[in-house]
């Protein structure tokens, strides 16, 4: 899979922001705590982390080169003392008995190996150590990916998609209550929670479907993107109309899980 487009994704993920804001309010951070941002993205979450907890740290650790390079030139250690980056897969994490708090936001249904990203969660961890983590989960954006398919099905794109598979993890709260002991993790608190995503008509819908739902871009030649994004937009939009206040709508179903280290 090709690397993510920082700057586009920077533009468009205020809904993404909306929500690491929430779940950052339920850490009730006291400001001194160690704090590892688990696939940070551009970055903007992590320096709000590094804002919260002024005589603390954080490290915001990703994948991409491309969201790392740009966390890094928003966010430069020589400005935000208490705030570092590093490109890092989520499955080999190599941090030992050192956070506070592990912290996750809209990354972890990018991921396949989840027993993996765990065993290296709970080595980071200091003991009494927490996690809090959101995820897409089970019933994930349901309706958008019933759009997506019949786009794809259709006599127009569906040679281009003949060996493509689903390219996200949504699981479930039993899957995570089985994997979180297994790994020494004390499970507190492992929820669905629905949730209403927001995007400003239109523009801003497509914005969100050419940043994150990438995978599917990628199956068509390059000159085509626009279209499919242009097709998958008009599909759903026919049935999930842009509302009287400017905004689309979009059913979310977030995997919350907290837990903690004995
Ligand atoms: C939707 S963005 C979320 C970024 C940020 N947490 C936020 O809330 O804005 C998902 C991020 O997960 C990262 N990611 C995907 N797979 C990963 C992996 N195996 N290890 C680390 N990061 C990963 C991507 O590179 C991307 O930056």
């Amino acid at each position: 899979m090709s690397d993510w487009n920082a700057q586009d994704y920077e533009q468009h993920s205020s809904a993404q922001l909306k929500w690491a804001q929430e779940l950052i309010a339920k850490l009730n951070l006291k400001g001194h705590e160690k704090i590892l941002d688990l696939g940070c993205g551009d970055g903007k979450v992590t320096a709000e982390l590094a804002r919260q907890v002024p005589s603390g740290s954080v490290i915001g650790v990703d994948r991409s080169e491309a969201m790392i390079d740009l966390a890094q030139s928003r966010y430069p250690q020589a400005q935000v003392v208490n705030l570092q980056f590093r490109q890092m897969d989520a499955r080999q994490l190599s941090f030992r008995n050192q956070f506070d708090v592990v912290f996750s936001n809209a990354t972890l249904h990018w991921v396949d190996d989840h027993d993996a990203v765990l065993k290296g969660l709970e080595a980071g961890l200091s003991a009494q150590g927490r996690i809090l983590l959101q995820m897409g989960g089970q019933g994930n954006a349901a309706k958008i990916i019933e759009a997506v398919n019949a786009v794809i099905q259709s006599a127009q794109w569906h040679a281009y998609f003949e060996d493509f598979t689903f390219p996200y993890c949504f699981c479930s709260p039993a899957e995570y209550q089985h994997w979180l002991p297994k790994v020494g993790l004390i499970p507190r608190r492992v929820e669905l929670i629905p949730k209403d995503m927001t995007h400003k008509g239109a523009e801003g819908l497509m914005g969100w479907i050419r940043t994150t739902w990438f995978p599917y871009l990628q199956a068509v030649p390059e000159q085509m993107r626009d279209e499919l994004v242009t097709a998958i937009v008009h599909r759903y939009l026919q049935e999930h109309p842009i509302g009287e206040d400017g905004m689309t709508h979009v059913d979310m179903m977030r995997l919350e899980v907290e837990a903690e280290k004995p």
